[in-house]
C-alpha cells in the first residue's frame, strides 16, 4: 500500500528489464511477461489457454464475479457475444450527441467555476462528472447533468467509486492480487452502498418503462433485459442468476467508464500545458475543422476525422496507461519457451508499463510526443507494443465508447480554452488506487479563447 500499481509494474521492469520475470502474490508465486511477442501469444495466440482472469470472483458476491470482466468461461464467451451490439458504431454515433450535450456542458462549468471565480480545478472529479452524466444516460438512459449542479443520482455513486481510501485500496489489492485471502474475507467488488444504489435505480427504470410501455430505447437497460432471455444458464440456475448477471454488467460499465476516461483525460490536460506547440497544433485542427464544416459541434464523423487529437490520446495512454498490467489464468498446462512451462493455475500478467516505456520501439518514452501516433488507426496495437485497452479476444469491449467519450471532451475543451500549467510536472500516482490515478490533484489554469 505504499505505491501503486502502476509504480510497482514500473519499478519492476526498470530493475528487471528481461523477458518475463516470476514474482510472488504472498505465497502465490506469478510470472510477469515484458515483450509483446510474449503478449501476444498468452493475450491471442494461445488464447485457449489464458481465456480467464486471476482476480477474485466468488459466488457469495453475485455482482462482483458475474461482471463481463470477472466472469469465468464458460459464461464470459456467451456474455460476451450478446454484449458486443452494445457497442457497435450505429449506437455510438446515437450516444456521441449526448457526449456533445455533456462536454458543452462541461465548458460552461469550467467558466463559471474555473474562469469566473478562478477557483482551483480538480481535474479527475470535473472529468468525472462529464463521465457519469454520460454514462447515466448510456446505461440507464437518464438525462441528468451534475455538471450543470442538478441532483444526479449516479453522482452519488460514481464520486464514491472514484475515491481511492487506503481501505478500499487495501480491499482491491486483495481482489486483484490475492483473491484466495479476498474470499476468506469475503471481500465485495463493489461495496454495498453502491450495489444496493445500483440495484434500486436499475429497477426502477424498468418499472417506469413498463409502464409507459415503450420499448424503443436505446441505452443498455433495454440490451440487459433482452440479455436476461438469451443468456445460457446452467439448467439447475435460479431467476435470481439471470438479474444478477444484468446488474453486474450495469455495474462495471458504471466502474469501467468512469474512472479510466477521466484519468486519461485529466493527464492528458497536464501534458497539453506543458506542451503549448502541441497544443496550438490540436486546436488548429480543431477549428479547421469548424470552420470547415461550418458546425459549432462536430459529431462522431467529424470526431473520428481529428488525427491529432487522437493521437493525443494514445501518447497520454502511452505514457500513463490507466491498467499498468493485464490478467490472466493459465488453465492447462503451457510450454512458454524452452526454459519455462507454466502449470495450470498459474497467474500470468502482461507489464503494460514495460511494452510502452521500451526505449527501442519509443524512443525518450518519458518524452509525450504525440506525433509518434500519427500514422497510428485505432485498432493499431503496434505489433503489441501499445496496449492500453488490452488485446485477443478479451480486449476492453468499451474501447471505442471510452475512445469517443474522450474524444468529445477534449474537442470541447481545447477548442474554448488555452490551458497553462498550475502543479509540478512529475506527479506521482496514487498508492490507494488500482487504475492509475493522481496522488494530489491535478490542475491546469483555464484561459478563454
Ligand atoms: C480510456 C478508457 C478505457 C481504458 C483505458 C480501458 C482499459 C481496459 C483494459 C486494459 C481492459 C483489460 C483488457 C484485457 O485484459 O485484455 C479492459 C477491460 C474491460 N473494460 Fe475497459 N477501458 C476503458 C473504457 C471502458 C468503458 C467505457 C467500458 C464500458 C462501457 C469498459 C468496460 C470494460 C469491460 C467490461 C472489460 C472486460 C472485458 C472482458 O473481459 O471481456 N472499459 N478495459
Amino acid at each position: 500500500m505504499r505505491k501503486s500499481f502502476w509504480e510497482y509494474c514500473f519499478e519492476l521492469k526498470s530493475r528487471h528489464p528481461r523477458d518475463y520475470v516470476g514474482i510472488f502474490l504472498g505465497w502465490q508465486p506469478a510470472l510477469m511477461v515484458q515483450t509483446p511477442e510474449l503478449a501476444k501469444k498468452i493475450l491471442n495466440k494461445d488464447f485457449l489457454y489464458f481465456q480467464d482472469r486471476f482476480l477474485y470472483s466468488n459466488a457469495t458476491d453475485p455482482l462482483g464475479c458475474l461482471n463481463l470482466f470477472t466472469v469465468k468461461n464458460p459464461i464470459w464467451k456467451n456474455m460476451r457475444h450478446e454484449l458486443s451490439p452494445m457497442f457497435t458504431a450505429m449506437r455510438l454515433k446515437i450516444i456521441t450527441e449526448l457526449m456533445n450535450l455533456n462536454a458543452k456542458e462541461l465548458v460552461l462549468k469550467i467558466k463559471r467555476d474555473y474562469v469566473d471565480k478562478k477557483e482551483m480545478v480538480d481535474l479527475k472529479e470535473l472529468f468525472s462528472m462529464y463521465t457519469s452524466d454520460t454514462v447515466a444516460y448510456s446505461v440507464f438512459g437518464i438525462r441528468v447533468s451534475v455538471l450543470n449542479d442538478q441532483n444526479s443520482p449516479l453522482w452519488f455513486i460514481t464520486s464514491h467509486m472514484v475515491k481511492w481510501t487506503f481501505w478500499r485500496g487495501l480491499e482491491f489489492t486483495l481482489i486483484f492480487l490475492m483473491p484466495a485471502f479476498a474470499s476468506i474475507l469475503r471481500l465485495k467488488f463493489f461495496s454495498e452502498e453502491a450495489t444496493e444504489y445500483i440495484k434500486k435505480l436499475f429497477w426502477k427504470v424498468v418499472e417506469e418503462r413498463n409502464k409507459a410501455k415503450n420499448a424503443n430505447y436505446k441505452d443498455l437497460v433495454n440490451h440487459l433485459l433482452s440479455l436476461k432471455e438469451n443468456v445460457k444458464l446452467p439448467v439447475d440456475a435460479s431467476s435470481q442468476l439471470a438479474d444478477d448477471i444484468m446488474l453486474a454488467q450495469v455495474a462495471v460499465f458504471i466502474l469501467g467508464s468512469i474512472e479510466t476516461s477521466s484519468s486519461t483525460l485529466s493527464y492528458c490536460l497536464h501534458e497539453l500545458a506543458y506542451h503549448p506547440e502541441e497544443q496550438e497544433m490540436l486546436y488548429d485542427e480543431i477549428k479547421k475543422a469548424v470552420n470547415q464544416n461550418d458546425i459549432e459541434i462536430m459529431d462522431y464523423n467529424n470526431l473520428m476525422e481529428l488525427k491529432y487529437l487522437t493521437a493525443c490520446l494514445h501518447e497520454t495512454m502511452r505514457k500513463h496507461p490507466p491498467v499498468p498490467y493485464l490478467d490472466r489464468l493459465c488453465q492447462k498446462e503451457y510450454k512458454l519457451d524452452d526454459h519455462v512451462t507454466i502449470e495450470k493455475g498459474l497467474p500470468v500478467f502482461i507489464n503494460v508499463l514495460a511494452l510502452h516505456y521500451n526505449d527501442e520501439y519509443f524512443p525518450d518514452p518519458e518524452e509525450w510526443r504525440p506525433q509518434r501516433f500519427n500514422s497510428c488507426s485505432e485498432g493499431d496495437n503496434l505489433n503489441y507494443n501499445f496496449l492500453p485497452f488490452g488485446e485477443g479476444p478479451r480486449f476492453c469491449i468499451g474501447k471505442r465508447y471510452g475512445m469517443m467519450q474522450m474524444r468529445a471532451a477534449l474537442a470541447q475543451v481545447i477548442l474554448n480554452y488555452k490551458v497553462e500549467p498550475a502543479v509540478p510536472y512529475a506527479v506521482r500516482s496514487d498508492p490507494y488506487a488500482v487504475i492509475l490515478a493522481p496522488k494530489n490533484k491535478l490542475s491546469v489554469k483555464f484561459i478563454k479563447r
